[in-house]
């Protein structure tokens, strides 16, 4: 399936050229550039990366660096419920890998993809930072679900709803 074409609408435009005068040099309103992308069209594609750059005046490898690297940023279409698993050292000693493919087999999709009804998709992020309670998952920004066993993801499931 391929992606419908984004571009950067004109209020988001308006909205991030109305945040650059409240930072000392505008690459540091692309943190709240990339948080209204995404509150309108729910992922940051590549062409918006492109088109943020330009608007303030950065590469846009720097923009892609930024999407990439935070989990709460998507650069492709993600579920109404995307469910982030952390696969850290932690985490994967306490069985990430198992419970990403035990949601692989229940939803029947892969890793980066979405169920067809748009209503699930997996990622696997790096360290959420609740180490002690691993395997840690996060659905959307919502808190997290903590203590997950590869064993149990029939009930994470009931947890994400
Ligand atoms: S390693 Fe998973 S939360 Fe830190």
């Amino acid at each position: 399936m391929s992606e419908p074409s984004h571009t950067l609408s004109d209020s988001v435009k308006q909205a991030i050229l109305a945040e650059v005068p409240k930072y000392p040099e505008p690459r540091s309103a692309l943190l709240m550039a990339l948080h209204f992308v995404q509150a309108e069209i729910g992922h940051v594609p590549l062409a918006v990366q492109r088109e943020i750059a330009a608007l303030l005046g950065l590469r846009p490898i720097e923009v892609r660096e930024v999407v990439t690297f935070y989990p709460m940023y998507h650069e492709h279409p993600v579920g109404k419920r995307n469910i982030q698993v952390c696969v850290n050292i932690a985490c994967a000693l306490a069985g990430a890998r198992k419970v990403v493919r035990g949601l692989e087999e229940r939803l029947g999709v892969r890793v980066g993809e979405r169920t067809p009804d748009g209503a699930y998709s997996i990622e696997e992020v790096q360290c959420l930072g609740s180490c002690g309670t691993a395997v840690c998952v996060q659905v959307n920004n919502e808190p997290f679900i903590e203590n997950v066993r590869p064993d149990r993801v029939d009930d994470l499931l009931r947890t994400v709803g």
